[in-house]
């Protein structure tokens, strides 16, 4: 017998949410999936109105909604999306292109917030059944949920992104920090180049970063592409695009999933040297030059 909860592909549905519109529109449209009317508005207040039609006739329903910043907003949006649909019966899968609060997924000082933890426990509660995400910043944030929660990785993506459009004399990869450093090797594989990770450190209080080339690492001469899951500030990849200035790199490359950009993120890293920046479309902007739409629809068409 079939269930609401196992119905076939045929019967799959997208609603795009109000931060990932045009995801959720390319995504349905290589799915051949029908959609679900979101009607949104904001209050003068700042309050969210939703109005979801179609959902009558759904029986899976993936959701997509970013949560880039307003963080907050854009999690209270598929909170509300997700609880409507649940009570009407529907099994929600959350398309969360860009997971916030992924960063703090256990603590680092006494007394902090496991704030993805909760995050995930919010998420749960509104009736979310599975999770998907790209390139989650750590992968054992996964475990929180306590529902089927996956994270896809977009680095091949940029790195054939890459190899078709930009011109690399000998490329060399550099994952920022230790952390980075599974992706840069994904990226070097694909690319058929070399990679190294750098020595960062943060100063936990101030959040002041540093980093040093690791001995025997030489980029004289090479085209670095500098890898990592986001960008906010920028700070990290100047750090990394200036010492990889120094050690005679010809030019530098910055490619990352989330391009958040916060606090004039790109002239920080333009003044240090940054040719270009390739980022994906889980956060929608200039440089979103790689679309994580035929990622999302690939692992659906398996589910
Ligand atoms: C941290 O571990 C992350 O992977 C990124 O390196 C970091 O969030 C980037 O932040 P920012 O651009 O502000 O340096």
């Amino acid at each position: 017998m079939i269930t609401r909860a196992d119905s076939p592909l045929d019967e799959v549905y997208v609603a795009g949410g109000p931060s990932s519109v045009q995801l959720a529109d390319e995504t349905a449209k290589l799915l051949r999936a029908k959609q679900i009317r979101v009607d949104h508005k904001l209050f003068p207040d700042g309050e969210n109105y939703f109005k979801l039609t179609g959902d009558e006739v759904a029986h899976n329903v993936f959701v997509f909604q970013s949560t880039y910043p307003p963080q907050d907003r854009h999690l209270m949006q598929l909170m509300l999306m997700s609880n409507k649909l649940m009570e009407d019966g529907v099994k929600v899968v959350a398309v969360i292109p860009y997971l916030a609060y992924a960063r703090q997924h256990r603590t680092f000082l006494l007394g902090e917030v496991v704030s993805l933890r909760t995050v995930a426990r919010m998420l749960a509660s509104a009736g979310i059944k599975r999770v998907i995400t790209i390139d989650i910043h750590n992968v054992e944030g996964l475990g929180f949920f306590g529902i089927p929660a996956h994270s896809l990785s977009a680095v091949p993506l940029l790195a054939d992104h890459l190899i078709a459009n930009e011109s690399m004399n000998r490329p060399f990869i550099v994952a920022p920090d230790a952390g980075a450093s599974v992706r840069a090797d994904a990226m070097a594989t694909r690319i058929k180049c070399e990679f190294a990770a750098l020595e960062k450190s943060r100063d936990r209080v101030t959040g002041e970063t540093s980093v040093r080339m690791p001995q025997g690492i030489d980029v004289a001469g090479k085209d670095v592409v500098i890898l990592d899951d986001m960008i906010s500030t920028g700070g990290t990849i100047a750090k990394a695009a200036q010492l990889a200035r120094e050690k005679g790199a010809k030019g530098v490359i910055a490619a990352c999933t989330h391009a958040l950009l916060a606090e004039g993120a790109m002239a920080k890293m333009k003044e240090a040297g940054i040719r270009d920046l390739v980022a994906t479309n889980t956060v929608p902007t200039p440089y979103s030059k790689v679309s994580v739409a035929p990622l999302i629809a690939d692992f659906i068409k398996q589910l």
